[in-house]
């Protein structure tokens, strides 16, 4: 799981690393609060979104005052940037900038090592100055088993050049996100810009760290960021039925059992509504797992026909363990339960295990919302079809 850029910043606060003092807003008016709270000459106002590039949206503004800072995160929230709408922006201190550097740690998993990448030419798209100038950002193996210790950030410190003067204060910092990496069982931590202040004070101006979501038992207190996820209440509520649901921006809905079959539905949704009026795409992920129970469809189909945007329902099943029959019986009663609510087209594709079976049980409900076809292909562009009629 990727943090917002204000939870990188209070992770890097709760283990020494310097960053500046910020709070965030969700309205306006609470910003210019936050700005005459810091009381400083200058903030900058930035949108709190799980994307890079902000700065170059217009995501990031500086502001001279309480008023400004209310100016400019009108402009700012509510925002897109890359498809991510600003719901919250942050208020921070202005820096001070004399040289923006550049930071990460992160799993290298081809060589199954971890990999620290440093430069002294930070700010800019990372992606760009290792295309353009491979010889600017400095790379170091880091073993797993020891981790970023003083050792290894000295030596990084030296390799990617930095002033004498500052490496004390470098390495210090470099051995603290080490510890933000290890402590948090991260897969990434990025610091663009890491700044050197016109007083000399090395600070972490931007963060983003990613989770292993794997160690998640070893983090009760990371739950809490899955609250402010960037698909909102649907996403929360998915997850408190511990479904698999990621959301997306079409019109389709999605359901499926396995990862795999999920996402190639996706590709074939997509496909076949590119030609078609208004472009339907998919809705969302949603992989209801191997042994796909009633209750589990009934959970799933809920969630999606809950999302406004969503015109169509495309049930894409292959039977292994999970018999067809089951899935099918498990749809019936899924549209049972759910009554009056179920008030959009289906789509049904089955195939493998008992797809006979699974057929005629569907044909037998006669369910007037209900269509089944055979192949994922017809499937998918009569799901896409209905979307675009609707
Ligand atoms: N607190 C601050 N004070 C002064 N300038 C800042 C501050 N925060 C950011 N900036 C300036 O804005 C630029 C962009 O900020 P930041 O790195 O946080 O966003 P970004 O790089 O555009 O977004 P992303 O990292 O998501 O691509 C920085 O390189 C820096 O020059
Ligand atoms: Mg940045």
């Amino acid at each position: 799981m990727d943090l917002y850029e204000f939870q990188a910043r209070d992770v890097f606060e709760t283990h020494g690393v310097p960053v500046l003092r910020a709070r965030t807003a969700t309205g306006p008016f609470a910003a210019g609060a936050i700005a005459e709270e810091l009381d400083v000459g200058v903030v900058v106002v930035k949108a709190q979104v799980k994307t890079g590039g902000r700065g170059r949206a217009g995501g990031v503004k500086l502001a001279r005052s309480p008023q400004e800072t209310v100016d400019r995160a009108r402009e700012i929230l509510g925002m897109d940037i890359k498809g991510h709408t600003v719901r919250r922006v942050m208020v921070a201190e202005g820096a001070e900038i004399d040289q923006e550097y550049y930071f990460s740690l992160l799993v290298d998993r081809g060589e199954r090592s971890y990999l620290a990448l440093c430069s002294r030419e930070g700010g800019v798209e990372i992606e760009q100055l290792a295309e353009e100038r491979p010889e600017a950002l400095y790379r170091q193996k880091i073993d797993p088993l020891v981790g970023l210790d003083e050792a290894a950030a000295r030596e990084i410190v030296q390799a990617a050049g930095f002033d004498e003067a500052d490496h004390d204060q470098l390495v210090n910092v470099l051995v603290l996100l080490g510890k933000v990496f290890h402590d948090e069982d991260a897969t990434l931590v990025e610091v663009n810009p890491l700044v050197r202040t016109g007083s000399g004070r090395i600070i972490a101006l931007d963060g983003k760290v990613t989770l292993d979501d794997n160690a998640d038992f070893r983090h009760p207190e990371h739950a809490a960021y899955h609250e402010t996820g960037d698909g909102g209440p649907l996403e929360a509520r998915a997850r408190e039925k511990d479904l698999n649901y990621v959301k997306l921006d079409g019109s389709v809905g999605i359901i499926g059992n396995g990862a795999g079959l999920v996402m190639s539905t996706l590709d074939v949704v997509a496909y076949a509504g590119a030609d078609l009026p208004g472009s339907p795409r998919p809705a969302n992920f949603l992989d209801i797992g191997g042994g796909a129970s009633a209750q589990v469809m009934a959970d799933g189909l809920d969630i999606i026909l809950s999302d406004e945007q969503v015109k169509s329902v495309f049930v894409n099943v292959f039977g292994g363990i999970t018999a067809c029959s089951e899935v099918a019986r498990g749809i019936v009663q899924a549209l049972e339960m759910l009554g009056d609510r179920e008030t959009k087209p289906i789509v049904v594709r089955l195939d493998g295990n008992a797809v006979e079976q699974g057929r005629l049980i569907l044909a037998d409900a006669n369910h007037p919302l209900v269509t089944v076809v055979d192949t994922m292909d017809d499937a998918a562009r009569a799901a896409a079809e209905l979307a675009a009629a609707r």
